[in-house]
C-alpha cells in the first residue's frame, strides 16, 4: 500500500513542530508540503520556524510554502504569551538552510490537489485561512481531498475566550467555509487535545534517549509547559496539533461522534466558538466527526516511537 499523501497547514508553534516531526517520521504518511499560515506568530516568523525545524532534522527536501498573512475578515491575532516572540521560543534552532517555495501556499495546496494521483489528506493545525482560501479559489480541488483532520474548536471549552479555541477564534470566517464545505472533516478540539498531556515524566524519557531531536522536543515541551503553567495553571503541556496527525495515522486513536458543527462569527461574547450539536437539537445533518476521547497511552507510544526514529 502506498503512503497517504498529506499536506500539513500550520503555524509553528511548539505543538505544530512536534506534529510535523510525527508526520515526517511515520511510514504511512507522505508529506507533500508544509504550508504556513499566520497564527501563533506572524507569517514570516512561523515560516522561518518551519524552515528552521526542517533544517534541524535534515529534511530540507520537504517543500515549504508561505500562505495567508492575515485572516479573511477579522483583525490578525498572535499568541506570544503561549509560544514566545519567535513563535518557537525555547530550543536553539539553526538558521534555515533553505528557502520557501516561490509560490503562495494557497496555490501550492491547489496545485498538489489537482495533480495528485491519489486523494490528499489535509491536516490543518493553525487558523483555517489557507484552506478556506484554496476551497474558495478552486472548488474543483474538493473531489481530490481524502479527509481534513483539523486541530481546532472545542465542544465544551475555550482557551482564547471562555468558549473559543485559538485556531477557530483567529479566523472563524475561514472555519465556517471549511465546516460548511461538505468535505469529510474530523475535528480534534480542546476536549481531546487537553488529554494529550506531556509533563516531567515524558521530558525525562526524551532526555534519556539522548539524541539531538529528542532533546529538541524536550526543550519544546519544557517551554510550552512553562507557558501553560503560567497562563492556564496546567502542570503539563497539551500537544494539541500532534493529535490531529495521530488521528490521520491511526483513525480511532481518538474516539469520535458524527455531529453537526457550526461556527459563531458575529456575537462579541462567543466570537469564534464552535457550536457542536451534541443531541441533534437543530435537526441539521452531521458535518464532522467530533473527537471526544484520546487513547493517551497509544498516542504517547506513537509519539515516543516517532521521536526515537530521529
Ligand atoms: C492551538 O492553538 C495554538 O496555540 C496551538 O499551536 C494549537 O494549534 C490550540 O488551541
Ligand atoms: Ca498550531
Amino acid at each position: 500500500m502506498s503512503r497517504q499523501p498529506v499536506i500539513i497547514d500550520c503555524d509553528p508553534g511548539h505543538d505544530d513542530a512536534i506534529a510535523i516531526l510525527l508526520a515526517l517520521s511515520h511510514p504511512q504518511l507522505e508529506v507533500k508540503a508544509i504550508t504556513t499560515v499566520h497564527g501563533n506568530q506572524t507569517l514570516p516568523k512561523v515560516t522561518d520556524n518551519a524552515l528552521r525545524l526542517l533544517t534541524a532534522i535534515g529534511r530540507t527536501d520537504i517543500p515549504v510554502a508561505a500562505g495567508c498573512a492575515r485572516p479573511l475578515v477579522a483583525a490578525p491575532v498572535t499568541a506570544p504569551e503561549i509560544h514566545g516572540e519567535s513563535g518557537l521560543d525555547g530550543p536553539n534552532m539553526p538558521e534555515p538552510a533553505f528557502r520557501p517555495l516561490d509560490e503562495h501556499a494557497v496555490n501550492t495546496i491547489i496545485r498538489i490537489l489537482r495533480t495528485s494521483d491519489r486523494k490528499v489528506t489535509l491536516i490543518p493545525t493553525g487558523p483555517l485561512t489557507n484552506i478556506a482560501a484554496a476551497l474558495l479559489k478552486a472548488p474543483d480541488i474538493m473531489t481530490n481531498i481524502e479527509h481534513i483532520y483539523l486541530m481546532g474548536g472545542a465542544i465544551h471549552e475555550g482557551n482564547k475566550t471562555p468558549v473559543a479555541e485559538f485556531n477557530i477564534y483567529v479566523d472563524p470566517h475561514a472555519a465556517k467555509v471549511v465546516f460548511t464545505s461538505g468535505l469529510p472533516i474530523t475535528m480534534i478540539g480542546l476536549d481531546v487535545t487537553h488529554q494529550a498531556r506531556m509533563g516531567e515524566e515524558e521530558i525525562a524519557r526524551l532526555r534519556a534517549m539522548d539524541r539531538p531531536v529528542a532533546h529538541l522536543v524536550a526543550d519544546l515541551i519544557t517551554f510550552f509547559m512553562g507557558t501553560y503553567r503560567r497562563v492556564f495553571g496546567f502542570d503539563y503541556a497539551p500537544l494539541h496539533d500532534a493529535v490531529a496527525v495521530a488521528q490521520a495515522i491511526a483513525p480511532g486513536i481518538v474516539a469520535t461522534r458524527r455531529l453537526h458543527v457550526d461556527v459563531e462569527t458575529t456575537s462579541p461574547l462567543t466570537f469564534g466558538q464552535t457550536i457542536v450539536d451534541l443531541y441533534g437539537v437543530t435537526g441539521r445533518e452531521p458535518n464532522a466527526n467530533v473527537g471526544f476521547r484520546l487513547d493517551r497511552d497509544a498516542f504517547l507510544e506513537m509519539l515516543m516511537a516517532a521521536i526515537a526514529t530521529y
